[in-house]
């Protein structure tokens, strides 16, 4: 999250996040799932604008660039995770504050890169830092893991281990850069399908290699162990996953694996140049809207 303060405007930009590894453990009895997840940030972004105003009202507009779908895509204003963000920080406060909010969306919705939750974490820092707030982070760390389970990861920024539900960061450094080709195809799915039909194994996944392959450069090795639990759950419901398994797999790629519950799906790369080259190629073949991104550190 890169942030821009003055007196009257907070700026913040709001990365899209892939799952490089994702293991289903358990189902719990609350509904969720136990979850083991290596998340990195990487360079696809939302913009807020967040402006305090007088009068107690949360003035919210938001604006599509370049997503699939156009703006006919962009959840209504009273349902966006915002501003349900902001009226929590607000109850928080206990106080009846009022905001201009902006939200330029470029991240793709119902894809699985964390659009709807990096755009929650940035307005709970936003709204801290444009009302003069003051929560630490454990405080918005409590706020976040109350309105959804990826949230926090975007709140503490940078590459993290996500367990719970995975509400529970544990930040891992020395990650390093690494490019990746995304796709998004014209056909989006809903996290809590997915989860509803997965499969939990109830064993820890194989992260451990995948994260030291990752630090010691050694991207052709990580490309290997990239790996979602969620894949088969997501095949089952929509075929655009099958498809672009079958696209990536005829890419000079080192490895590829679908993002979160979906549908986006991406590859690893050697190189920017690389990424570019593959997602030329891709952009070809009539699979939805791709992207080339970094991402790590
Ligand atoms: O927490 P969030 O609102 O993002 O989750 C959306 C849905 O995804 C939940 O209602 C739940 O059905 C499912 N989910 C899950 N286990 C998780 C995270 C999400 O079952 N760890």
């Amino acid at each position: 999250m890169r942030i821009r303060s003055s007196a009257a405007l907070v700026e913040i930009s709001a990365p899209a996040k892939l799952n490089l590894h994702l293991e289903v453990l358990r189902r719990r009895d609350d509904g969720y799932h136990e979850l083991e997840s290596l998340l990195v940030p990487v360079g696809l972004f939302d913009t807020l604008l967040f402006r305090a105003v007088g009068g107690g009202d949360i003035d919210f507009s938001c604006v599509g660039e370049g997503l699939p779908g156009g703006t006919a895509s962009l959840p209504e204003a009273s349902e966006n995770l915002v501003v349900r963000a902001l009226n929590a920080l607000r109850a928080r406060a206990g106080r009846a504050l009022g905001a201009a909010v902006r939200l330029v969306k470029r991240i793709p919705i119902g894809a699985g890169l964390g659009g709807g939750s990096s755009d929650a974490a940035a307005a709970l820092v936003a709204g801290n830092l444009g009302w003069k707030l003051g929560f630490t982070l454990a405080e918005l760390h409590e706020l976040a893991a109350g309105l959804g389970s990826d949230i926090p990861f975007f709140l503490h920024g940078g590459s993290a281990i996500c367990r719970g539900r995975g509400e529970q960061v544990e930040p891992i450094a020395g990650v390093g850069r690494m490019d990746f080709v995304v796709c998004m195809p014209p056909a989006s799915l809903r996290t809590g399908d997915v989860y509803r039909i997965c499969t939990p194994v109830a064993r820890s996944g194989a992260w451990q290699d995948l994260l030291a392959a990752m630090r010691r450069g050694d991207l052709a090795f990580a490309g290997k162990l990239l790996h979602n639990r969620l894949e088969e759950a997501a095949t089952r419901l929509s075929p655009w996953v099958a498809r672009l398994r079958r696209e990536f797999a005829r890419l000079d790629v080192l490895g590829a694996c679908l993002s979160g519950s979906g549908t986006a799906y991406f590859g690893l790369c050697r190189t920017a140049w690389q990424a570019r080259r593959v997602a030329a190629l891709l952009q070809q073949r009539d699979v939805g809207q791709v992207y080339a991104v970094a991402g790590g550190c």
